[in-house]
């Protein structure tokens, strides 16, 4: 490769998972750090980080056709680096197949991009998909930037092998970040702005700690933590499995107010035969009991989950038992999914892959109903007056949006233009429901 002049501006395009928007945002201050600065919106960058995902199909192709677009036709093409899921799993590949990718960085080496940085300057190609326990976080410059809501990764990567799953191995073995660390870098985030904070992790209740006084706890004695920081008002947490959901995290549903009345709690499938395929360690029962116990502890819990339909061997009798357990539920919205067969994982090398158009056809019905359980969660929402946490300016003049306790998107017409509010708790009463969000009247 050749030798280039050190980059001047950057820009992360971060795909998939809120995990990947928070490193995209850690990897952002690593270079502000540096001085390098964000381009603006429409300009061409001289670093271009893809922040890439690879849950779900056709990740690899996505990035080499946005490599593409970024180098063709330019006489000094940007450095860029691929991070991210897709690296972790097909870092070698990638370095050979594309002369203009100059870093290669797994989730768990990108605070080493600095160093990479400097290499690609000099005309050197480096992969670093390594994944050292812990070394990350310790290693990142303090947080610079924050909206009104940020994210904080608590947790990293997974034990459970779901088996159509590759987060286990693009994210690794699960590791728990320290308690102090956490609470100084949630200190942080509210010092410059953060008011609601959301803990992330792919398996986020899964989190273990010992609190400043060596005691051992699990996530809701976290939770307990960082609610005692004034300022911070809000906190939320994604994403659970089942199989952590522990008695003191119910009970802090129930007793702590500043956590959201908002759980997303993937189940899958709805049938037991296929749960047990997906080595999930739940039933449809369990699930069901499960949230029975939250929302004894905080009855207006909205939920939420995520569903895969077509999963290898599911039958059209099968797939019912999923449009069953969405009636039985409820849910506030949901995210779902065609299976895709991740390459090394388990179900991957199932017989009985569901047909592309059975599946589309499973989609569309599951689809239909998630969006008339979100709609009428909307609807029955109307009337509440609630807090909306404001994140930023609507397209019209004096617009607001933010977001209500229960996730719901609320717009409403702010009391002085020109985004004075942004940040604030608003008392809004929810008048109007619109397809996935609601409008609002400032009360
Ligand atoms: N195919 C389809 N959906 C998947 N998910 C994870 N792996 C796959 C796959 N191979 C979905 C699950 C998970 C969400 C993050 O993505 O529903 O909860
Ligand atoms: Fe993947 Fe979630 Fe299952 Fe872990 S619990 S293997 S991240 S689906």
């Amino acid at each position: 490769m050749r030798k280039t002049a050190s980059p001047k501006t950057y820009r992360v395009e971060s795909f998939g998972c809120q995990m990947n928007v928070y490193d995209g945002e850690r990897m952002a201050e690593m270079f502000d750090h540096q001085g390098i600065t964000p381009a603006a919106e429409g300009e061409d960058a001289d670093l271009v980080v893809l922040n890439t995902c690879h849950i779900r199909e056709k990740a690899s192709e996505k990035v080499y056709s946005r490599i593409g677009r970024l180098t063709k036709g330019r006489q000094n093409p940007p450095l860029i680096a691929v991070a991210g899921c897709v690296a972790q799993a097909e870092g070698d590949e990638i370095m050979a197949r594309s002369d203009a990718v100059s870093m290669v960085v797994g989730p768990q080496a990108y605070h080493r991009l600095p160093a990479m940085l400097e290499r690609a300057v000099d005309g050197h190609r480096t992969t670093d998909t390594d994944m050292p326990a812990d070394a990350k976080f310790a290693a990142l410059p303090s947080r610079r930037k924050s909206g009104p809501s940020a994210f904080l990764t608590i947790q990293e990567g997974c034990d459970k092998f779901c088996t159509y799953c590759v987060v286990p191995y693009t994210r690794g073995a699960e590791i728990s970040r320290p308690y102090s660390a956490l609470v100084d870098e949630a200190k942080k985030l509210v010092e410059i702005g953060a008011k609601e904070i959301t803990l992330l992790g792919q398996n986020v209740s899964a989190w273990t700690g010992e609190d400043a006084k060596g005691r051992a706890i699990g996530m809701a004695g976290l939770i307990r933590a960082l609610a005692e920081i004034q300022e911070l008002v809000r906190i939320r947490y994604m994403t659970s499995h089942p199989a952590d959901m522990d008695d003191a995290l119910i009970e802090a549903h129930g007793d702590i107010a500043k956590l959201m009345p908002f759980l997303h709690l993937p189940v899958q499938a709805g049938n037991d035969r296929v749960l047990k395929a997906m080595n999930r360690s739940h039933t449809a029962e369990s699930y069901l009991k499960l949230l029975e116990r939250f929302r004894t502890a905080r009855p207006d819990l909205a939920l939420s989950g995520d569903f895969i339909v077509g999963f290898p061997g599911e039958t059209d009798a099968e797939f019912e038992d999923t449009l069953k357990i969405v009636d039985a539920v409820g849910y506030a919205q949901a995210y779902s999914f065609k299976y895709s067969p991740r390459p090394g994982t388990p179900a991957a090398a199932m017989e009985d892959q569901v047909a592309p158009e059975v599946m589309d056809e499973r989609l569309q019905r599951l689809q239909a109903r998630l969006g008339r359980d979100q709609l009428a969660f909307n609807a029955a929402s109307v009337g509440k007056i609630c807090e909306v946490l404001v994140e930023r300016q609507g397209k019209y003049p004096g617009q607001l949006l933010g977001k209500s306790p229960w996730l719901q998107s609320v717009h409403f017409t702010g009391p002085k233009a020109g985004g004075a509010a942004i940040g604030d708790l608003a008392t809004v009463e929810l008048v109007e429901p619109m397809g996935s969000s609601l409008g609002g009247r400032l009360v």
